[in-house]
Parts: C-alpha cells; structure tokens; sequence
C-alpha cells in the first residue's frame, strides 16, 4: 500500500517526534525482501531515537536473523532526557505468541531502576483486548511481567500485534495498543493509524507527569484517548 505508506510517513515526520517506537511484525514472513522494504519505511522516518522491536511475523524463517543485522539487538534500551524507553523482543521463532522470559526479568528491573518517565515496548499484548475474538493475544508469563512493571514504576507500555488501537489503565500504568502504520491488514472499521504520545516533564518538587495519547489515522482524522496526569 504505496500511497497510504508515503501519507503516513508525511504525517509522522510532520508530528517531528522524538523517540519513535515500533512495537514489530515489519514483515510478514521475517523474509529479507521484506525486511529491505521495512528498513526503507523506517529510515526515511526523520527521528534519530528510535526503538524497535520484532513480532512473531519477523520471526518467521528465522527472519530474526535479518532483524539483527538491520536493527542489532532485538531487545534494547534507550535514555532519551527524562525518558527511558526499554523495548524487549517477545517473539519465539516459529510461535505465534508470546513471552518474556524469567531471565529478562532482571535486566528490565535495572534499567528501570532510575527516575524519570518509564515507557516498556513489546509486541505481544500483556492484557486482553477486545476484538480479537479466540485469539491467543496475552502470553504466558504476562502476570509475572505485569507485576514487575508495576514494581519498576513504569507508566506506559506499548504494544502492537492485533492492529487494534487500545487503552487500558492498570494501577499507574497505561497499557496502549497501536493499529498498523501502513499494511492492508486493518481489523474491522479501524484504518491504519498510529499513536502520538506527548509527554510533559512534571514541574519541579512534583512527580507527576502529564500524559496525552493521540491516535492519527489515515485520512487525518485524530482521536484523543489519554489526556490525564500521572
Ligand atoms: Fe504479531
């Protein structure tokens, strides 16, 4: 889808972010054309902080392979000012769900382990969301993994998998879910779309952050969904 990919991209450079997140499945079958087109797309996005992680499709005919080659680690972290964003890859080759593993757990604690605005990236969905019929949308140690978010102080997790854009709220977390930037595969009414989030830097002796999630859809149309303090 050409067109709507070149629109997308328009739009988000237009948006000039600081931080980019891409939550994986760049391709469809983890195939090196594939990933070619995918390093394309996401170089000509104009940001120089990016964190990118893979999904189950990338993972496919041992697509994580290429991943590594293009992106380096699948999982990986990054300091941008106040804000910390730790992207963890939940892919299992050949598997379509997900998992974390109890051998992340420490390595997300300690780079969580510092002030700021918190923000954990992943593929695979860490709650339900609706929409998704039978589908296997939470993986097996997500309890685990949502307590120790919680545990770190994390104030929102990102996540992309069903293409359905989501929010759901749990103690001080958001847990938000994206649609898909610009592939054929929309669910439903929902057309492509992406997430805006703007963070404000709470004022000083405060801890508090003012939070906005904007969802941008194809076609311009933009949707409030979080616009709260945390
Ligand atoms: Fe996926």
């Amino acid at each position: 889808m050409p067109q709507i990919a070149d629109s997308m991209l328009e739009s988000i450079n237009r948006d000039a972010p600081d931080i980019v997140v891409i939550t994986g499945d760049l391709t469809e079958n983890g195939l090196a054309s594939e990933y070619d087109g995918a390093k394309d797309f996401i170089e000509r996005i104009e940001c120089e902080n990016k964190v990118i992680v893979p999904g189950n499709h990338d993972s496919r005919n041992a697509g994580y392979l290429f991943f590594e080659d293009i992106f380096k680690a699948r999982s990986s972290f990054g300091r941008f000012g106040e804000v910390t964003v730790v992207g963890l890859d939940s892919s299992q080759p050949e598997l379509e769900e997900g998992h974390i593993g109890r051998e992340n757990y420490g390595w997300i604690e300690n780079t969580f382990s510092v002030s700021g605005f918190k923000v954990f990236a992943l593929h695979h969905h860490l709650i339900p969301i609706p929409r998704t019929g039978r589908g296997n949308n939470v993986f097996v140690d997500a309890g685990d993994v949502l307590e120790l978010l919680d545990r770190s102080g994390v104030h929102l997790v990102l996540c992309g998998h069903w293409h359905i854009p989501w929010v759901w709220r749990l103690n001080d977390m958001f847990v938000v879910s994206s649609g898909t930037v610009c592939s054929s595969q929309i669910r439903g009414r929902i057309s492509q779309c992406y997430n805006l989030i703007e963070i404000e830097a709470p004022e000083s002796e405060c801890t508090r952050w003012h939070l906005r999630v904007c969802r941008i859809f194809s076609g311009g149309k933009k949707e409030t969904v979080v616009d709260c303090i945390i």
